[in-house]
């Protein structure tokens, strides 16, 4: 079966593109190359053995999108592709919601064409806002959430959900919570374009000297330490969550919509704090930071209850912080090499 993935050559897409490979799909890749580099490909090819089709070029550019429907015979679609910096998102909202947006459609467009079903959308946890109670489920009302980038996936998500039921398709709507880490062979990760928004790749190049120190965005929350708690999920655990969610529409004998919706994280929050030592034990480097003043937009606290996804999905997230913030060392390293 041949899935086309969108942004396959981005940060998460890049790891499922290689599980799907793994699992004996063919792939279709679409990435306008916005947010990542031409090497992850031959890195991916490196990995599986095996050569995905990879077409350069911006979603928003139809007549290209209907060539790629017309010289493929696409089943399902997994839809990475997607401007993802929430502080740029308030800046330009415009390109946000056209970026996100018109690509969404234009491939809907073509899977109503061509009565294709088997869609998986790239969202996240942000549609709760700050939920009111911890562990976040499925049934937790969804907020309006504070950034632009945010909105765009909620609309994404409402956007497909009239599909389904429109066209009687199968749709499977995925609720990332923290995606950290990189692959076990070194090759893959989150490639570091400017100066880094989240985290972890944060983290990582302040470890190696790039950075001079980690500014972390308050430590008066209500937490046990002060700093935010947040639900760091592995990345290749969650790129295996979508071959699951995948393989669960294709397998659904159904001639109704299905709309699946699933909370993908570990059910375990952790502190900004917590990361920073996890992350100086396991590598045995000094990350130097700083306390500052909260940042604007940021909830003190968000991890999910992924049981739904353990159920109907037969997967769990299987590898530790300490685990995950190992390869990212590694990456780092990797792309020092590369670098130099
Ligand atoms: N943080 C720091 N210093 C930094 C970067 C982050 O202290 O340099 C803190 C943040 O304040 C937050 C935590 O680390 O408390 C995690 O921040 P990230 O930016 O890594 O992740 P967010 O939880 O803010 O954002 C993530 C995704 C978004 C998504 C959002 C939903 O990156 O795409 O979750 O809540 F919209």
């Amino acid at each position: 079966m041949a899935i086309l993935v969108t942004g396959g050559l981005g940060y998460i897409g890049s790891h499922t593109v290689v599980e799907l490979l793994n699992n004996g799909f063919e792939v279709v890749i679409i990435d306008d190359l916005s947010n990542t580099e031409r090497f992850i490909l031959k890195n991916i090819e490196e990995i599986t053995g095996k050569k995905p089709v990879f077409y350069p070029f911006d979603l928003r550019r139809k007549e290209l999108l209907t060539q790629v429907f017309d010289a493929h015979q696409i089943d399902g679609c997994i839809n990475f592709a997607a401007s993802k910096a929430v502080g740029e998102s308030q800046i330009i909202p415009v390109d946000y919601y056209e970026n996100n947006l018109f690509s969404l459609i234009n491939i809907l467009q073509e899977f109503k064409t061509r009565k294709i079903s088997n869609f998986i959308f790239s969202s996240s946890c942000t549609v709760y806002g700050q939920a009111d109670v911890m562990p976040i489920d499925e049934n937790t009302p969804l907020k309006t959430p504070e950034s632009v980038y945010g909105k765009t996936k909620q609309m994404g998500e409402q956007i497909l959900i009239d599909f389904a039921k429109a066209y009687h398709s199968k749709i499977s709507l995925l609720r990332y919570f923290n995606p950290i880490g990189a692959h076990p062979s070194g090759k893959l990760g989150e490639l570091p374009i400017g100066i880094p928004n989240n985290l972890v790749p944060y983290v990582m190049q302040t470890a190696s000297g790039i950075r001079e120190k980690l500014n972390i965005w308050g430590d008066d929350y209500p937490t046990e330490d002060g700093t935010a708690v947040r639900d760091y999920i592995y990345v290749v655990d969650l790129a295996k969550a979508h071959v699951a969610a995948l393989k669960k529409l294709i397998d659904d004998p159904s001639s109704d919509a299905v709309i699946d919706i699933y909370n993908l994280g570990t059910g375990k929050g952790s502190s900004v704090l917590e990361v920073v030592k996890a992350f100086e034990k396991t590598n045995n480097v000094e990350v130097p930071y700083q306390i500052c003043a909260r940042r604007e937009g940021d909830i003190t606290i968000a991890y999910a209850n992924p049981d739904k996804a353990g159920k109907e999905l037969h997967w769990k997230s299987e590898t530790s912080l300490e685990e995950a913030l190992r390869t990212v060392w590694e990456w780092q390293k990797y792309l020092k090499t590369r670098n130099s």
